[in-house]
């Protein structure tokens, strides 16, 4: 008779070299991300799925996915068993994908409490008014609703996006000397496509949102490294992209 042992030490190594290998593979893929977006997206939509629904129960249920953009993560819900509803500004990469809605993240063009969860990936940085989407997040879940919302914290190392590292220096005179060095970037021009999103005063913006319960908040690459998001200042830059996740309290349904 053979038996397996694993001991404690054993077993968070092989977590260790898991995720090791993880990351290694999703940064191949980033690196490339530009020239060949899907397979990036596609990975990170199904590992995000997979883990929703461990979570949470994907079959049957109700989702918005926020700020959608062409929509790997809407189908990657939906192969989960979901039914999602994505919404975007732009229709750029539509073709092709059913049931996507045309509207604005601070004016959803839906009723209050029809969505059992809310997926938003990478949308608040690109929003003049953060407190706008969280209230519209808010709106439109029904009680006991979850909330996956992530995106690029300002101080993160591509917080700048096309204009990394230019961030370092400021809202203001970083992108002000990137501009005046190498002209407007292709996209995600600071104050028209991005803004500066931090993680403190999203949480403190949260904090005052009484139907909306944070659940955690953590390093969206790197949970494991959970504790930096309790360190103010810190967190703006290890972060990378930070993830919260909330529920829907019932008893303040309004
Ligand atoms: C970086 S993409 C994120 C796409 C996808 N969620 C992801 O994580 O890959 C940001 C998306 O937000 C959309 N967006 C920006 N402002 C918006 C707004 N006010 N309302 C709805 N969508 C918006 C953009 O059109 C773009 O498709």
């Amino acid at each position: 008779m053979s038996t397996c042992h694993t001991t404690p030490a054993e077993g968070s190594r092989r977590r260790l070299r898991t995720e090791f290998a993880r990351l290694v593979r999703l940064f191949g893929l980033w690196r490339n991300e530009v020239g060949d977006p899907e397979p990036f997206y596609s990975a990170l939509a199904a590992e995000a799925a997979a883990d929703l629904d461990r979570r949470h129960g994907l079959a049957g249920a109700e989702l918005l996915d926020l700020g959608c953009g062409p929509g790997y993560y809407t189908s990657a819900l939906r192969e989960a068993g979901a039914r999602v509803v994505g919404v975007d500004m732009d229709t750029t990469g539509w073709q092709g994908t059913f049931g996507l809605v045309q509207g604005d993240a601070t004016s959803l063009p839906f009723p209050t409490a029809g969505f059992d969860g809310v997926f938003c990936s990478n949308l608040l940085e690109h929003v003049a008014d953060t407190a706008g989407v969280l209230a519209e997040i808010e709106r439109v879940l029904r009680p006991g609703g979850w909330v996956y919302l992530s995106w690029t914290n300002w101080y993160s190392p591509w917080g700048g996006h096309e204009m990394t590292p230019y961030q370092y220096l400021g809202p203001e005179r970083g992108p002000r000397l990137y501009e005046k060095r190498h002209g407007p970037p292709r996209k995600n021009r600071m104050g028209e496509g991005l803004f500066a999103v931090h993680v403190g005063p999203t949480l403190e913006l949260l904090s005052r949102r009484r139907g909306l319960e944070v659940v955690s908040v953590v390093p969206r690459y790197w949970p494991w490294l959970s504790f930096v998001t309790s360190i103010p200042g810190v967190r703006e830059v290890v972060t990378w992209n930070c993830l919260i996740r909330m529920r829907r309290r019932w008893d303040d349904f309004r």
